[in-house]
């Protein structure tokens, strides 16, 4: 066991102090957490193959699933990869620093445990001060997977992240509640058309609308599991999001969703479980279940999705057995929540009209 350090910084003005004691383990080989605008990372120096090793462990992360790499600078980007395509300026133009992830083929002096092995290299830059000081500080690329225990949502407070890796890790960086509270949008550019890998804080409709053409990763829809050899992205083929509660995704029109709802509270209950309903403020007051929560209004999937993973952590400790979650649309964030359910249930999804 380590003695796992708290920083409390001022998200709109670090302290530099603070971040230099951070950048000071990152240099060191050492682990810490620190906040993004989409989620809490788990950061190491991404040329240091013994930090990325201990990263691995830390979330019991299997070693095949690479994290992503974060920088301060567009110059990381071209050490970092090769054949940068045309396309890559006007995405980071447009995105950067923000909630996109893209994928480039990797330069041989990235470790091979930092890419898993792939010859490809996953790259963002982050649009928050408390990350970007701490690259900065560091003088070096990040590598940050989300700062949860593999399998587990992702963490959008430094509580998550002590929840999961306090003990594990030497710091966290304590900068509020993340405002997105959904991971990056990894977008593969290493082929053309690009291909969207995982939907998140970057719309699809954004993406479209600056550079055209790009298709969905036939898992990213998926309602079922399909066979692990087709994904594209190591991150498709593994567990994910799973609060330890069974989940079940009801999908459809309100109305419809609504009575199967009611009628599954009732199947729990017949068998003695605990349900809980992950539900919507305009839905929530309809239901009698052991806790109901919601996820917001129908009409803002953005706060949807910043409340998603924080729900399904505190589903938990209220120990159901159940939890009965509605679907929503799939626009804008959208898309990324019903992803993340989708994958949460492990594709137990009701369909109704
Ligand atoms: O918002 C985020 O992206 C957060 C914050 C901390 O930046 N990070 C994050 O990292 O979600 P992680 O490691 O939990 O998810 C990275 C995803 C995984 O699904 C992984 O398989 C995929 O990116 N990935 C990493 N390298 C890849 C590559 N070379 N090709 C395809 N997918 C890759
Ligand atoms: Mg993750």
């Amino acid at each position: 066991m380590k003695q796992t350090v708290t920083y409390k910084v001022n998200p709109d003005n670090p302290e530099i102090d603070k971040i230099r004691s951070a950048a000071a383990i990152i240099k060191t080989g050492g682990l810490v957490a620190f906040p993004t605008e989409t989620v809490y990372g788990l950061g190491a120096d991404a040329l240091n193959a013994d930090a990325v090793l201990a990263l691995f462990a830390a979330k019991n992360r299997p070693l095949d699933n690479p994290p992503i790499v974060h920088v301060e600078n567009i110059s990381d980007v071209y050490k970092l990869t090769e054949n940068v395509p045309a396309k890559t300026e006007l995405l980071i133009k447009h995105f950067w620093p923000g909630p996109l992830t893209l994928v480039f083929e990797r330069s041989k002096m990235v470790p091979e445990v930092t890419t898993a092995g792939l010859e490809t290299i996953a790259i963002r830059m982050p649009m928050n001060k408390i990350a970007l000081a701490l690259i900065k500080e560091s003088g070096c690329p990040i590598a940050a997977p989300s700062a949860n225990l593999a399998g587990k949502p992702s963490p959008t407070s430094a509580k998550h992240v002590l929840d999961d890796l306090n003990g594990r890790i030497d710091a966290v960086l304590d900068g509020g509640i993340t405002r997105i509270g959904v991971e990056s949008t990894v977008l593969d550019i290493s082929v053309d058309p690009p291909i969207l890998l995982r939907p998140g804080g970057t719309s699809l409709e954004a993406l479209r609308k600056a550079v055209g053409e790009v298709r969905l990763h036939p898992f990213i829809t998926a309602e079922a599991e399909l066979p692990a050899e087709k994904a594209r992205s190591p991150g498709m083929r593994h567990k994910h999001y799973a609060p330890k509660a069974q989940v079940i995704l009801v999908e459809g029109v309100v109305p419809a969703i609504m009575a199967k709802v009611k009628e599954l509270i009732g199947a729990c209950w017949m068998q003695d479980k605990r349900v809980g309903v992950l539900a919507t403020d305009e839905t929530a007051w309809a239901y009698e279940a052991d806790v109901v929560k919601s996820m917001g209004s129908r009409r803002n999937l953005d706060s949807m999705a910043a409340n998603l993973f924080r729900l399904l952590r505190e589903f938990d400790e209220e120990n159901v057995d159940v939890i009965v979650a509605e679907g929503v649309a799939t626009e804008g964030l959208g898309l990324a929540v019903m992803n993340r359910l989708r994958k949460a249930s492990g594709y137990s999804i009701i369909k109704v009209p």
